[in-house]
């Protein structure tokens, strides 16, 4: 029976949602990961200080008893960014990042930004303060196929915007193909990418497979094979660049299994084993721990965790997660469509209660 001990991960971009949902799906990730970035596309979004601290302390409240967890906010970019808010925000320790959603590529992205140019005083003010600038790379022209909105990002947006803004730190988010691959491999340190469990599983057949699969449907989309193959390169490969993000998204079924499907896949509770069962296919387990737990603290100059997590491969196939009940629906946990064998397990002393020590940290952060 193989087994691995890593340092605690962390996860680089999720989804918490709020209220009900966020009570629900908060302990799947707090029980494992040690910090996450916690995306700001909530209706209406995370556009302020104030609205970040607030829903930083819901999360925190909604914390189960003996999860240390810390989420670090982020600040939704619109076209009427106030510089002097999000430079408070972010120099006070509110912020750990902002997010740039083009206006209309994704859930609840109505309120993003409408072309990045519009933006540039804010984003030069990022550059100096050092603030990591956080980019879901698709754009949005009706002209542009979907299965291209990445690659096409990458010539029209994100190529220039480093020649304009060579030393603003960026993470390419959920990268899914080979081309956003090898951008950020051509690129220097200030350009990092995460890379989600789902998108090292699937490829776009896994959509189609015997009919329409809505749970197997986010954004950016997943592509073809070619594409997947490239990105379990990248993560097992233990280049600092690439970290993870689990891009854990919950949608209620109703929305998902509906006439217009909403993009998002949660994977919260199964995205460790899934890792596991990936690095350990690529014959990479002893990368894991690189991709999972230090080059996204690295990235962001933070500590990486004391704390450690055991994987270990059982004999017998894991089961899949029952879906998380909510109010009058439940939400669907992405399971892979093969065998996974690998059991995760928060060490001891990660367990270990520290009430006092998370909310002393979080006043003094916020
Ligand atoms: C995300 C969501 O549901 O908020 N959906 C998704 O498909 N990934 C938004 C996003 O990150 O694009
Ligand atoms: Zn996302």
């Amino acid at each position: 029976m193989a087994s691995i001990t890593i340092r605690r991960p962390d996860d680089w971009h999720l989804h918490l949602r709020d209220g009900d949902i966020m009570r629900a799906v908060l302990p799947y990730t707090a029980a494992v990961f040690g910090r996450a970035i916690v995306m700001p596309n909530l209706i209406p979004p995370v556009t302020t200080k104030e609205t970040a601290i607030a829903y930083r302390n819901r999360i925190l409240k909604a914390l189960p008893p003996g999860h240390r967890f810390e989420p670090l906010m982020t600040y939704y970019l619109t076209d009427a960014t106030d510089d002097d808010d999000l430079r408070e925000g972010f120099e006070e320790g509110v912020f750990a990042a902002a997010k740039l959603y083009p206006a209309g590529a994704t859930t609840n992205s109505e309120s993003g930004v409408t072309s990045v140019e519009r933006i540039y005083p804010i984003l030069e003010t990022m550059q100096k303060l050092g603030m990591p600038l956080l980019v879901h790379g698709e754009v949005v022209d009706s002209d542009v196929d979907v299965f291209d909105r990445e690659a096409v990002f990458i010539d029209r947006v994100l190529d220039p915007l480093r020649k304009d803004l060579p030393d603003l730190r960026i993470v390419f988010e959920h990268v899914t193909t080979a081309e956003a691959v090898d951008y950020v491999q051509a690129n220097s340190e200030g350009l990092g990418a995460t890379i989600t469990p789902h998108h090292l599983v699937i490829n776009r057949n896994s959509m189609f497979r015997g009919g329409l699969r809505p749970h197997m449907y986010c954004l950016p989309v997943a592509k073809r094979e070619n594409h997947r193959l490239a990105l379990r390169a990248a993560a097992t490969s233990a280049d600092h660049r690439f970290f993870l993000g689990t891009d854990s998204a919950p949608h209620p079924s109703r929305d998902k299994e509906s006439d217009c499907g909403c993009a998002g896949i949660f994977n919260a509770p199964t995205a460790m084993s899934c890792l596991a069962q990936i690095f350990d296919e690529e014959n990479a387990l002893g990368c894991l721990e690189a991709f999972t737990s230090l080059n996204g603290a690295r990235f962001y100059g933070l500590p990486v965790n004391d704390d450690t997590v055991t994987l270990t491969k059982a004999a017998e196939p894991i089961a899949n997660p029952d879906p998380v009940s909510i109010a009058d629906d439940e939400i669907r946990v992405f399971a892979p469509m093969a065998p996974n064998y690998w059991v995760v397990e928060v060490d001891d002393e990660a367990q270990l209660v520290n009430d006092a020590g998370l909310t002393s940290r979080s006043a003094t952060s916020v």
